[in-house]
């Protein structure tokens, strides 16, 4: 449960397995490098419950490791608690924002939930981090060279909102 003195950002993607894990461990990975691990709680859901329990799929393992990222989260759906309790819900693409929207409609109805690539410098309007589930082995390089991007410009943008 975040607490509430922390800037809370949750990452959110359909199966939390591939692309919210791999952004919930870069993102942690920035702010530790910051010096802000105080300032933050960090977290990543699912908007299905597909693979609650699992560990992240091994591609997206494999490409976290290569740059010194363990990941250790497990898939969990995402909650009406976390709408209310998360101030940033980060999701990876229009139908997670769709879902997410819907979830928070009737709860939050001012919650700010964005999509992780109104971050990134390289989007050229498109704003979804593909799944990569389906694809192959490079699917899930492009998504950690989104997701690295995208991140490093949030947390800089989190900074200046904060003060920080
Ligand atoms: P993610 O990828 O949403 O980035 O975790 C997916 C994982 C599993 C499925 C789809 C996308 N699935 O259909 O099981």
């Amino acid at each position: 449960m975040p607490n509430p003195d922390r800037i809370g950002v949750l990452f959110i993607c359909l199966g939390n397995i591939c692309r919210s894990p791999l952004a919930e461990g870069v993102f942690r990975g920035l702010v530790r490098e910051a010096g802000l691990e105080h300032a933050f709680e960090i977290d990543s859901a699912g908007t299905s419950d597909y693979h609650e329990g699992e560990l992240a799929d091994p591609r997206t393992i494999a490409v976290a490791r290569r740059r010194g990222i363990e990941l250790t989260s497990r898939s969990r759906p995402i909650t009406v608690e976390d709408i209310e309790r998360f101030d940033y819900l980060v999701v990876m693409d229009s139908s997670n924002l769709r879902d997410v929207r819907r979830l928070a409609a009737s709860v939050r109805p001012d919650a700010r939930i964005q999509r992780l690539r109104e971050y990134d410098p390289e989007a050229f309007g498109d704003l979804d981090v593909p799944d990569p589930y389906y694809g192959g082995e490079k699917g899930f390089v492009l998504v950690q060279e989104i997701v690295e991007r995208s991140c490093v410009r949030l947390l800089e943008h989190l900074r200046a909102e904060h003060g920080l």
